[in-house]
């Protein structure tokens, strides 16, 4: 099975958690907008630094930076057989940009799964991420610890607490995403492409619970 999905979902609903295990389920390309963007503030590159400024805030980054790296992240060829978004698209400006660019590349969506978690499940789940420095594998010293605290059980990489995984900035986040994002369910409802999940329980549970959703609409 092969499909062109959109993983939405306010913070620390377990889009990445999520688009990691199904990316090697369909063994599909995973595009993450948040690890891009902080790849490119590790690298200090004029994005990355313009790309800070509103993380750090818990603000979105302005559309047009985000369209232009979207664009030409789906040129990719890893993205041919198909393509998980994870945090893209998260405005409506931003849908219509990647309705227009699917076009241009002959490309349409078959799906966008939004997660749901409770505000205070979220809180926790964000409050406790550690992500490793070297993979970004995800854990959260509660619900999902290392084996050894502080180090990586996939690379022995150092894991590190986001700057934006702040209590004060995650409850910015959570404005945003109601303000700006929330209006993409009802954009991709009225298109027939949206299907909601219950983002609690077990990562693995959701995962099958993602996967008898798309092997029922494809
Ligand atoms: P981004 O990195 O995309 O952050 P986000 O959307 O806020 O989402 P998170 O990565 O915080 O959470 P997640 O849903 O992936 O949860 P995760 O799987 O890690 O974006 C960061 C910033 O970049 C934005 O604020 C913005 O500034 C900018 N940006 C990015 N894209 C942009 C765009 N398109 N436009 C403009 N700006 C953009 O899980 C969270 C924790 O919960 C982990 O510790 C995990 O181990 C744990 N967990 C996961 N699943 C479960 C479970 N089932 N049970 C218990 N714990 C769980």
């Amino acid at each position: 099975m092969h499909v062109n999905l959109i993983l939405m979902g306010p913070p620390g609903a377990g889009k990445g958690t999520q688009s990691a295990l199904l990316g090697d389920r369909l063994k599909e390309a995973c595009i993450s907008t948040g690890n891009i963007l902080r790849e490119e503030v590790r690298r200090k590159s004029p994005l990355g630094t313009e790309a800070k400024r509103h993380m750090d805030k818990g603000e979105l980054v302005p559309d047009d930076v985000m369209i232009g790296v979207i664009e030409d992240r789906l040129r990719q060829p890893d993205c041919d057989p198909g393509f998980i978004l994870d945090g893209f698209p998260r405005t409506v400006p931003q849908a219509e940009a990647l309705d227009r660019a699917l076009r241009t590349l002959g490309r349409r969506l078959d799906v966008v799964v939004s997660l749901a978690v409770p505000n205070e499940e979220l809180i926790k789940r964000l409050s406790g991420r550690r992500t490793c420095r070297e993979c970004g594998a995800l854990y959260h010293i509660i619900f999902d610890p290392p084996t050894n605290a502080g180090i990586c059980n996939k690379c022995n990489g150092d894991l590190y607490q986001r700057d934006d995984d702040q209590e004060d900035i995650i409850v910015s986040r959570l404005e945003v995403y109601t303000r700006e994002t929330a209006p993409l369910l009802q954009y991709y409802r009225a298109r027939n492409l949206l299907a909601e999940i219950d983002g609690t329980g077990g990562r693995e549970d959701i995962l099958a619970r993602i996967v008898e959703r798309l092997e029922n609409r494809l």
